[in-house]
């Protein structure tokens, strides 16, 4: 596989004039934030690699939640340390001006006074190209207790994470005030950006727990869906983020969701961290595996069926001999009544961490989705899970629910401005 992104970002920088992008339109028709692309740009495995690529980080929704796969993400939580309610305010006022700064091209001038910490951490030289850069922000339940006078103000349905039947939750991985998610297509510009914050905002919050994801850097056999750890294509079922209605529908909170005014725009998060049994896996014979999930793993296609894409005609199978009733699939979105019965967008990432005291390794999912309703959306759909054979595999140990703020525009002109101004 020709490494793309080493090359274009050479020849980008030899050429600045390549840096003049021609704007994708897809934002614009969802009213997401654009997306600027060099010439240069390849699409690959919904990914693009290209470093000088920008998504424009304004718009009624904020962007990272509908925009293209990226390869690495970083998700992190934080608790507020301050109590009042304008420290709050100003908190996000700059965490809105750091995101602005950090998603366009620059380059730095070099300070040259010794006396001084240096302005940014130097990681990325003085040139400075966003790489798909987004940073999407979400506040937990806890943001609306009694400290800052926000409780009447919180979505209907944001609620802790509760537990699950499966799973083993460890408290230093759960919840916080606040989730940042960090997308881009390298490792040190998802980094670069998580420094910038942290050294800006240190005076307000401290992180409680963070994990790092990626996806597939290549087309996996001509594949375009990334493949999970599992070996199985995760996001096949996915609907398209080109669907405005269809995100309207599922992902975004409009009007019709009857949550506090400050919401619209806005989406509820749910991040939850899943630890694989690899070993056991990989021990557990093909067929078993294909009827976990409802579908072949190399073709990615449902159970009897050629190709990813084919629909999976559940009616032509009503007692389950084709697709299992407690495959993966079946559960998740068992198409009865209607197609969208699952009523979330999903956008997970691989993980990998250490050893476990097992000795097995630390590595699987950490499963995001994004819903306008999180109990119709991933509430209910987990609930439908529950029992499923992949459970034997599967360890939920943490995560947590939250409420991804609305975009920025001209009335609302920092993250929270609805939630904070009034
Ligand atoms: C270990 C955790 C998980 C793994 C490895 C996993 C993997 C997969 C795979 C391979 C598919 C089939 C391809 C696709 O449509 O993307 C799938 C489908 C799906 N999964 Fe998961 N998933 C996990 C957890 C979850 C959770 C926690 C939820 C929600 C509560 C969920 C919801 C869905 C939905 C809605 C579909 C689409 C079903 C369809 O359209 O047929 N998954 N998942």
């Amino acid at each position: 596989m020709q490494n793309d992104r080493t090359n274009t970002q050479t020849d980008t920088l030899a050429n600045p004039q390549r840096r003049q992008g021609m704007k994708i339109l897809l934002a614009g028709s969802l009213g997401m934030a654009s997306i600027t692309s060099s010439q240069s740009a390849k699409a690959s495995n919904n990914c693009i690699h290209d470093y000088n690529q920008t998504v424009d980080y304004q718009g009624l929704h904020q962007a990272g939640v509908i925009t293209p796969d990226t390869k690495e993400a970083i998700f992190v939580a934080f608790n507020i340390t301050v109590t009042q309610k304008i420290q709050l305010q100003k908190l996000l006022q700059i965490i809105s001006q750091r995101i602005a700064n950090l998603t366009r091209p620059q380059t730095l001038s070099i300070g040259k006074n010794d006396q001084l910490p240096p302005a940014e951490s130097g990681m990325l030289g003085q040139h400075l190209s966003p790489d798909s850069l987004t940073v999407t922000i979400a506040v937990g339940h806890s943001l609306f207790d009694q400290r800052f006078g926000l409780s009447d103000k919180k979505p209907s349905k944001l609620i802790p994470m509760p537990r699950f039947p499966n799973d083993r939750l460890q408290k230093q991985w759960c919840g916080g005030d606040l989730s940042i998610q960090f997308c881009a297509n390298s490792r040190e510009s998802v980094i670069y950006a998580l420094r910038d914050i942290i050294s800006h905002t240190n005076k307000y919050m401290i992180p409680i727990w963070k994990i790092d994801g990626f996806l597939p850097a290549r087309d996996i056999d001509n594949h375009t869906t990334a493949v999970n750890l599992f070996g199985f294509k995760d996001g096949t079922g996915n609907a398209a983020n080109t669907d405005a209605a269809k995100m309207d529908e599922l992902v975004w909170v409009t009007k019709a969701n009857h949550e506090p005014a400050w919401c619209i725009g806005g989406s509820y998060q749910a991040i939850r961290l899943i630890r694989f049994n690899l070993e056991f896996w990989d021990r557990t014979p093909l067929e078993d595996q294909e009827n976990d999930f409802g579908r072949y793993k190399h073709s990615g296609a449902p159970m009897g069926m050629k190709h990813e894409m084919d629909d999976p005609q559940m009616n032509k199978d009503p007692h389950g001999d084709r697709i299992l009733f407690d495959s993966h699939m079946r559960r998740a979105e068992p198409r009865i009544p209607e197609r969208h019965v699952a009523k979330l967008r999903r956008r997970s990432f691989s993980y990998s961490l250490g050893v476990l005291p097992s000795g097995q390794m630390d590595m699987g999912l950490i499963f995001v989705a994004y819903q306008n309703d999180l109990k119709k959306g991933f509430i209910d759909t987990q609930n439908r899970l529950n029992g499923e054979p992949l459970e034997r595999y599967i360890k939920p140990f943490g995560g947590g629910f939250y409420f991804v703020l609305p975009g920025i525009t001209k009335d609302n002109n920092y993250l929270g401005k609805k939630l904070l101004d009034t």
